[in-house]
């Protein structure tokens, strides 16, 4: 049985480095990799660390196709343990199709306060993809809404991804920043970016730039009027989010759930699905769960990796929690 090494997305501190340690075993399971791929492990080899992953098939074509877009995991070798006679471990490396539209400095370039992990956010949009009904469908035909955008990090990841990125945040000066930094990047490297700024009565404003066939939308306003402040745009399939933090008493979030999570469901597109993460050092799971499937007819996914994705951020955020959540049957859409 061929046997694989991949490596652990290298990170800038051991607190990252021990999240994507975490993640990677989780992402590889919720990816197309788990059909093709057993039971995998973490080991270090020359002092890097790599996850060993069992295949009763050759993973080539797979590798290529789509460990570029993965978030916890890099490089991808075929290891053997003896070649000619010579004791391994011999790694062989595997071709991986890296393509992105922009240049990576755009998720990573803009550093602030209370932005989320990049990684985390790409592997919130990876597996949210893969739990919807369009974990086939192509990034570039796909639209993802971040209600709660913050800086843009879950809009400019999923540029990066290929798809259409929507963003809502109520702080207006913080999606300024976010079309001010946008407009700038743009310009620096010399990408041609239409735009267009618009006001929506009575509820707020929005940015629009379009690039070719690819759109941004960063809104500012409510993320409960997520569907009124991106009229004329597309439903989303997936919605990625992560919500505020420090947060003393769940009220305000609970408060925040029971008012957009009807709204997000009623916009979403048939099959969609919806990950957030929250800071669950005081606001446990099983009360996340509960609530979320009292607010909406969206389903919990539950079970293996669903189950495992709780990990510590920082001194503060002890325990991050993430939900998935899809339409169990279809869920109970209504029209907007
Ligand atoms: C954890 S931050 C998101 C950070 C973002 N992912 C980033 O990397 O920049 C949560 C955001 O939700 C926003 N927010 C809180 N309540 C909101 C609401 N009702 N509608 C829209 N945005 C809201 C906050 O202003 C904050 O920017």
């Amino acid at each position: 049985m061929p046997t694989y090494l991949t490596q652990i997305a290298p990170q800038r501190s051991t607190q990252y480095g021990a999240l994507a340690e975490h993640l990677a075993p989780i992402e590889l399971a919720l990816s197309p990799f788990a059909e093709r791929t057993s039971a995998s492990e973490l080991v270090t080899l020359g002092g890097q660390r790599y996850l060993r992953v069992t295949s009763a098939a050759p993973l080539d074509e797979l590798v290529r196709a789509h460990a570029g877009r993965l978030a916890a995991t890099r490089a991808w070798f075929e290891s053997r343990d003896e070649v000619g006679g010579e004791a391994g471990p011999w790694l062989r490396p595997l071709e991986i199709n890296a393509v992105s539209a922009w240049p990576e400095e755009l998720v990573s370039a803009r550093r602030y306060k209370g932005k989320t992990n990049e990684l985390f956010t790409r592997f919130l949009c990876n597996i949210v993809r893969h739990s919807s009904a369009y974990a086939n469908t192509l990034w570039g035909e796909l639209r993802v809404l971040d209600p709660l955008a913050g800086g843009g990090t879950t809009l400019f990841t999923a540029l990066s991804l290929g798809a259409d990125a929507y963003g809502v945040e109520k702080s207006l000066e913080d999606v300024q920043g976010t079309a001010a930094f946008f407009r700038q990047f743009c310009r620096e490297a010399d990408i041609d970016c239409d735009e267009r700024e618009e006001r929506m009565k009575g509820i707020g404003r929005r940015w629009r730039f379009t690039r070719g066939t690819q759109t941004l939308v960063a809104a500012a306003g409510d993320a409960a009027d997520a569907a009124k402040l991106l009229n004329g745009m597309k439903r989303p399939h997936l919605i990625v989010t992560d919500l505020p933090y420090g947060v003393q008493h769940n009220g305000p979030l609970l408060e925040l759930l029971a008012s957009a999570l009807p709204a997000w469901e009623a916009w979403l597109e048939p099959g969609g699905a919806v990950a957030f993460s929250w800071d669950a050092t005081r606001f446990a799971r099983e009360q996340m769960v509960a609530h979320v499937e009292r607010c909406c007819g969206l389903r919990v996914r539950r079970g293996g990796p669903y189950d495992a994705m709780a990990h510590a951020v920082d001194r503060v955020i002890k325990k991050r929690d993430v939900v998935v959540i899809d339409q169990a049957n279809g869920g109970t859409r209504t029209m907007v």
